[in-house]
């Protein structure tokens, strides 16, 4: 028989979100599949799509990652967009960005331990990847406002490491491989939604999500590489500031702020 639990499914996501949080989502669009639900989210609040609209599909063919980088979204995740509208001015981007990493390490938490945040919003289960999250943004009045901001997340719930192929099998993981708990993927996926939403009305009042932030980051005090613009340089990650930024120390002894933006880390050998 079929696991109905382990099939998204759109009344069953909004009755969990009923239990939890109503408020959280006012409105839900639903895909078996979609091409990316970011491209999905960006239409949908171009035409004017209320603040805390969801979109959520089963699978995505196009699914897109940071960098220009596709992100492969079979059947047995979870890959949702949600579009927030911030009074407040652009510094809420990086904020949500960070915020979103701790929303979903909540929710994960309740499989399992280990889960850390690798900088600058990558969910990590032991030392492999099980969520990215891609941020993007609509700038209005000349740049000192978000119009709006979707929050992407692909998180790999269900399967082995193995059928992700490739490179892709060595670095990343499913919270299923690491998890005797059955999973029931339309409460995390509520669960998700309503930690995210947590967090977008808590921009203004940030303390206990940055120091969660904080506590969980799989960078903290770690030499890492540090790819920006084409170069590749040694540092040392200091600290992370209020509104999610990296600070790190270079190999002169520079010290210096890292926005999100086109920059990656990756762990010395
Ligand atoms: C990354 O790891 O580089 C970020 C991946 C973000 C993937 C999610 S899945 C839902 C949403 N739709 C997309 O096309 N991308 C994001």
């Amino acid at each position: 028989m079929i696991n109905m639990d382990k099939i998204l499914d759109r009344e069953k996501i909004l009755n969990e979100i009923e239990k939890l949080d109503e408020s959280c989502v006012s409105e839900l669009v639903f895909f078996d599949e979609t091409s990316s639900t970011n491209d999905d989210a960006k239409k949908l609040a171009n035409k004017g799509a209320k603040d805390c609209t969801l979109i959520i599909a089963r699978r995505q063919n196009g699914g897109r990652g940071r960098m220009g980088r596709s992100f492969l979204s079979e059947e047995g995740g979870i890959y949702l967009s949600y579009i927030i509208r911030p009074k407040s001015t652009l510094y809420s981007a990086l904020k949500i960005t960070a915020g979103a990493a701790v929303a979903v390490m909540r929710a994960i938490k309740s499989y399992c331990g280990d889960v850390l945040i690798k900088w600058v919003n990558d969910v990590y289960i032991g030392n492999k990847k099980a969520c990215g999250i891609l941020c993007e943004s609509a700038i209005s009045d000349g740049g000192k406002s978000a119009d709006f901001i979707v929050v992407g997340i692909g998180i790999n719930v269900f399967g082995k490491s193995e059928s992700f192929g490739g490179e892709l099998k060595d670095i990343v993981t499913t919270i299923e491989e690491n998890t005797d708990i059955d999973i029931n993927i339309n409460k995390l996926a509520a669960e998700v939604v309503s930690n995210l939403y947590k967090v977008y009305k808590s921009l203004d009042n940030f303390d206990d999500i940055i120091s969660a932030y904080r506590e969980n980051s799989l960078v903290l005090g770690q030499n890492v590489y540090l790819f920006e613009a084409g170069k590749k340089a040694l540092v040392n990650v200091l600290d992370i500031d209020d509104e999610g930024a990296l600070i790190v120390k270079d190999e002169f002894s520079n010290i210096r702020k890292i926005g999100s933006g086109e920059v990656s880390l990756r762990f010395k050998e």
